[in-house]
């Protein structure tokens, strides 16, 4: 796998280094330090890869599910021994906080041990024709789930690990064979994990990964006529530039967020910013799931600010590999430079800068924005950084006017005491999933998690994600004898 902290690519069970082009770095956003070298793959090594995913499908689809549980428990014994390991290597290569790196590795542990107990007992039904008008008791569909085939997995570099294996693991647990292609920063970090899949026992190219740039390796995999289903996690621009060039492979996307927080006159003020402080800024705001504004009512507006900024500068900021650390640098100057912008533009349009503001070098300090209008872009845009504005509104009616207004529609939060009202509230957002009196999150995994409008399409979660990615298949049995 490693020569030289140079990283192959796992092809039909070999771990291969591109013959074809030179390799691309992967650095450090903490410190600018070498992570790994990454094969930039070519057309044909792609084929190869898709090739051994296609010539391994059947034979896995066919291999027992008990004996593809196994697997799966396995590879998550050997990912938790190896959750040191690979989070000392997540630190390093998206600076994500020591202690939110090991919990994604054993997150993720959890979650293969899940699919495979889900796997196990997912069962297909017998159906008679005569419970529709017309239909006979001599017909019967026998209907089982069948693998939609060859799998392409793309994760984004906020959970490498995590939202690679949330894909892997029910894709492979339906029979299908998969191709993964991580996110540059962070492809070091999955293809560790995919070593300890690898070391379970998995068959020759049942798991196959795929690195190089995604604007240069992008469009000629997604549509390879050998590709048969699309599981992409990432950003909306990327998703509705694969949307538009995919016609008839199905997909799933879990896309951007511009997920709201909905604080009620009466709502417990501490509950609500511990919570939302926590969901804002964990991983320096780089969740889909991260609260990204808050919706107060004018009441209440000033109380909570005070409590949110209390808060806010209680975070401690820096060193990923500081114990304790919360804001950690943004994974790219790029990041920085977009989420600065944001938060400039605000606060010359009048925001109240309440808390933060400051940058040095990708480090972004936990930044309050209050007063903040719908004319600004920070009230529209998703920074993925640790920006959190606050619209100040009159009204449920209107916050939830506000919040449906939004491109996005991921989750929204309300904090209320009064469930009838957080109720009525909830039935009016247009969102996936509604928290009510939490911060926005994606688990528990065997919850379903979904975005609507520009926040994605189809739905994953332990057994949505299988069921996503099987197709019913009918047999019809009619008899014919008089006996
Ligand atoms: P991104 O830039 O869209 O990249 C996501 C993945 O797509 C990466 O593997 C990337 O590869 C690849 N890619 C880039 N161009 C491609 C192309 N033309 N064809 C195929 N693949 C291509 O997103 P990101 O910066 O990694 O992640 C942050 C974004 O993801 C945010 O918007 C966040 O909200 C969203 N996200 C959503 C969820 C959710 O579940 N809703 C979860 C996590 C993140 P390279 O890295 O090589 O460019
Ligand atoms: O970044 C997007 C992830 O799906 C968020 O997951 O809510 O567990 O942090 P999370």
């Amino acid at each position: 796998m490693m020569q030289e902290k140079t990283f192959g690519n796992l092809v039909n069970g070999e771990w291969r280094i591109s013959r074809e082009n030179p390799p691309l770095e992967v650095l450090s956003p903490v410190d600018g330090s070498l992570v790994g070298k990454l094969s930039s793959m070519s057309h044909t090594e792609l084929d190869e890869a898709i090739s051994a995913a296609k010539a391994a499908q059947k034979a896995w689809a066919a291999y027992p599910v008990y004996r593809k549980a196994q697997l799966m428990y396995r590879a998550a014994d050997l990912l938790e021994q190896m959750a040191e390991e690979i989070s000392e290597c997540l630190v390093m290569e998206i600076a994500k906080d020591k202690n939110s790196a090991v919990s994604e590795v054993k997150r993720s542990a959890d979650l293969l041990r899940y699919t495979a107990d889900v796997g196990k007992s997912l069962h297909g039904e017998a159906i008679f024709g005569d419970s529709f008008p017309g239909g006979s008791r001599d017909k019967m569909s026998c209907v089982t789930r069948v693998p939609v085939g060859t799998v392409l997995a793309i994760s984004p570099f906020n959970y490498p690990v995590n939202l690679a294996i949330s894909k892997i693991g029910p894709a492979l647990m339906g029979g299908n064979t998969v191709l993964l292609k991580p996110a540059t920063q962070g492809a070091v970090s999955a293809l560790m994990m995919v070593k300890a899949m690898q070391d379970a026992g998995l068959p020759a190219g049942v798991l196959n990964t795929a690195t190089g740039l995604g604007s240069v390796i992008g469009d000629y995999i997604v549509t390879h006529k050998d590709i048969q289903f699309i599981n992409f996690t990432g950003s909306t621009e990327v998703g509705q530039h694969i949307s538009a060039l995919t016609s008839m492979t199905p997909v799933i996307m879990e896309l951007g967020g511009k997920d709201a927080a909905i604080v009620l006159e009466d709502a417990d003020l501490d509950f609500a910013a511990d919570n939302i402080v926590d969901g804002a800024f964990s991983y320096s705001g780089q969740r889909c799931t991260a609260v990204k504004r808050i919706l107060a009512l004018d009441t209440i507006a000033d109380e909570l600010v005070e409590k949110l900024k209390a808060r806010v500068e209680r975070l401690k900021t820096g060193d990923p590999r500081e114990p304790g650390v919360t804001v950690t640098p943004l994974v790219s100057t790029k990041s920085a430079d977009f989420v600065e912008g944001l938060m400039r533009g605000a606060i010359q349009q009048g925001a109240r800068l309440v808390t933060g503001g400051q940058r040095t070098g990708n480090l972004i300090q936990p930044t309050l924005l209050d007063r903040v209008t719908t004319e600004m872009d920070v009230a529209w845009v998703e920074p993925f950084g640790p920006v959190l504005p606050i619209i100040r509104v009159a009204s449920a009616g209107e916050a939830v006017e506000i919040a449906n207004r939004s491109e996005y529609g991921l989750q929204s939060s309300v904090f209320t005491n009064n469930l009838n009202k957080a109720y009525s509230i909830a039935a009016q957002l247009e969102v996936g999933t509604v928290q009510i009196n939490n911060k926005p999150e994606r688990g528990p995994d065997n919850f379903p998690f979904l975005g609507v409008k520009s926040s994605g399409m189809g739905t994953q979660g332990v057994r949505y994600s299988i069921e996503s990615m099987t197709r019913p298949k009918a047999v019809t049995i009619n008899l014919t004898g008089d006996e």
